[in-house]
């Protein structure tokens, strides 16, 4: 699917993080795996991660965030009539995520529902929230993005328990006088879907089922960095902008060389790029808000800046958004 938008200006109006307190150095997973420091530096740029306690589920986590984002837009809780909550992480299959946060924050009007789309959640679910508040649906809308990753991870597999931390983000959008949202492109291809995946999390039935994440990471690196140029290139041409117009480029933080990779073979040079992952590894739905934050909080992010988002995961998926940013959301970091 790709379009520019063409209704009324939708935009971001707050922003919001929050990661757990625990930090898990690259050295402490060598006590765990046959790891080391140096070899996830190299393959991955990733130095430390978040990792939730034993008691909190993916509510607790995106509960501050969401809390947060509704502080920066000025928005009440009760204002809200759409709840989005992107994620492969619910705290449970049902109740989902998305109605215990509309209850816990106080948003009786509000239609919640989880969306599942990997990594690249948060930029499906801000299209679903774009979709219907362009068309009247509803007036006010809080998504949130962010994943448990670790309690699905096999913590003796250490091909995958090195990329992956917790961590969400929370954006509130609504009609604005002019700007934000330019448009989507998002995209999936199911039949990669083996490369990374949790076979005996539903309802069909394995031989031998397995409840942690499997994932060909080659395969997955090298979809990876195919994607992220060509949804980019997609969706820049749809909206009759040149890559030089992209002011501030947010990729999915999963690994450093992916993103080097997006940035060189788009031409988006190394200041405009947002990266994180070094501090926070990879948190899935949480990675482009959690970006986001960082780059409103270093002064890069700031009203009138054109911002390119790019997402990709599991599914496997793929999405692109470009937004003429509107709000300054300062304060947003975790
Ligand atoms: N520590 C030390 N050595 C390791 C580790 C580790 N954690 N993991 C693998 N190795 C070893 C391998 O066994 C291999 O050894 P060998 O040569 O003796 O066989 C060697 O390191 C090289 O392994 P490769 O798999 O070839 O390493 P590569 O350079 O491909 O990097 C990585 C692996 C980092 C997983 C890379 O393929 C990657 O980033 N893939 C994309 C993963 C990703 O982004 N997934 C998330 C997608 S988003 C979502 O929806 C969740």
């Amino acid at each position: 699917m790709i379009a520019r938008t063409n209704g009324r200006p939708i935009s971001i109006t707050g922003l919001g993080c929050h990661v757990p307190d625990r930090v898990v150095t690259n050295d402490e997973l060598a006590n765990y795996v046959d790891t080391n420091d140096e070899w996830i530096v190299e393959r991955t740029g990733i130095r430390e991660r978040r990792i939730a306690a034993d008691d909190e589920a993916l509510t607790d986590i995106c509960l501050p965030a969401a809390r947060r984002a509704l502080e920066l837009a000025g928005a009440e809780p009760s204002s809200i009539d759409l709840l989005i909550v992107a994620t492969v992480t619910p705290d449970m299959a049902f109740p989902s995520s998305s109605a215990l946060i509309a209850d816990a924050l106080g948003m009786p009007d509000a239609a919640a529902f989880d969306l599942s789309a990997g990594c690249t959640g948060f930029v499906y679910a801000i299209a679903q929230a774009h979709g219907m508040l362009a068309a009247g649906l509803a007036k006010k809308a809080l998504v949130v993005g962010g994943d448990v990753l670790s309690s699905i991870l096999d913590w003796s597999d250490r091909s995958t328990v090195v990329l992956f931390g917790d961590g969400a983000g929370a954006v509130v959008m609504e009609p604005v006088e002019r700007g934000g949202f330019l448009g989507f492109e998002l995209g999936a291809d199911g039949g990669g879907g083996s490369n990374l995946w949790l076979p005996g999390s539903g309802s069909r039935r394995f031989d031998e089922p397995d409840k942690y994440v499997k994932m060909n990471g080659r395969e997955v690196f090298r979809f990876a960095t195919r994607v992220m140029v060509s949804s980019a290139e997609a969706i820049l041409g749809e909206c009759g902008k040149a890559v030089d117009d992209v002011d501030v480029y947010v990729p999915h933080q999963a690994n450093v060389r992916i993103i080097d990779h997006a940035a060189r073979k788009l031409g988006i040079p190394e200041e405009k790029t947002v990266v994180n992952v070094h501090k926070y590894g990879n948190t899935s739905s949480g990675s482009i808000p959690l970006a986001l934050a960082d780059a409103a909080d270093d002064g890069r992010l700031e009203p009138g800046k054109l911002v390119l988002l790019t997402g990709m995961g599991a599914g496997l998926t793929w999405g692109s958004a470009l937004i003429d940013w509107t709000h300054s959301t300062t304060g947003a970091a975790a």
